[in-house]
């Protein structure tokens, strides 16, 4: 299995139905291939984890990218599991921070987006990223 984490910008604001789509969608899609994952919306930004067999993640993830909803995005991690961290989940959802300006760095982008994350153990994941990248 793999988790993929990757950001992108989103072409028009955020409206809930957009949302509402993009979730309803991807819980069906990734019930039937197996993948899991969390998408934090904030901002103009979309910050998604997709988790699952390989092949099923990658198609998910090409397909995803073919979404005139959002452009350019970025893979800010691609790594082999052995777990779950987003099991429960066939795609969770989180209200993210705002945006801040294209010349902020790409951990103090995270940083925002995270702001409004209550729940410790997504704070820890995000976390945990950003320090690596960081780094
Ligand atoms: C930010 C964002 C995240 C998305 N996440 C997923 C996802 O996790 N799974 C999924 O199947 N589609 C996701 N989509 C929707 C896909 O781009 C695509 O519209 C959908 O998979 C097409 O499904 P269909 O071929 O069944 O109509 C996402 C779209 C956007 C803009």
């Amino acid at each position: 299995m793999i988790r993929l984490l990757y950001i992108s910008t989103a072409r028009e604001r955020h409206s809930p139905a957009i949302l509402e789509d993009i979730l309803r969608m991807s819980r069906r899609n990734n019930t039937a291939a197996n993948v899991t994952g969390l998408l934090i919306a904030g901002g103009n930004r979309f910050l998604q984890v997709l988790e699952g067999p390989e092949q099923s993640v990658q198609s998910t993830y090409d397909r995803i990218c073919q979404d005139v909803r959002h452009r350019a995005p970025v893979v800010l991690k691609r790594e082999p599991i052995k777990e779950r961290a987003f099991g429960s989940w066939s795609m969770g959802f989180q209200a993210g921070g705002p945006t801040l300006p294209p010349t902020a760095g790409i951990s103090d982008q995270l940083a925002a987006l995270m702001e409004p994350i209550e729940d410790p153990t997504l704070r820890a994941y995000f976390e945990g990223f950003v320090r690596q990248h960081a780094a």
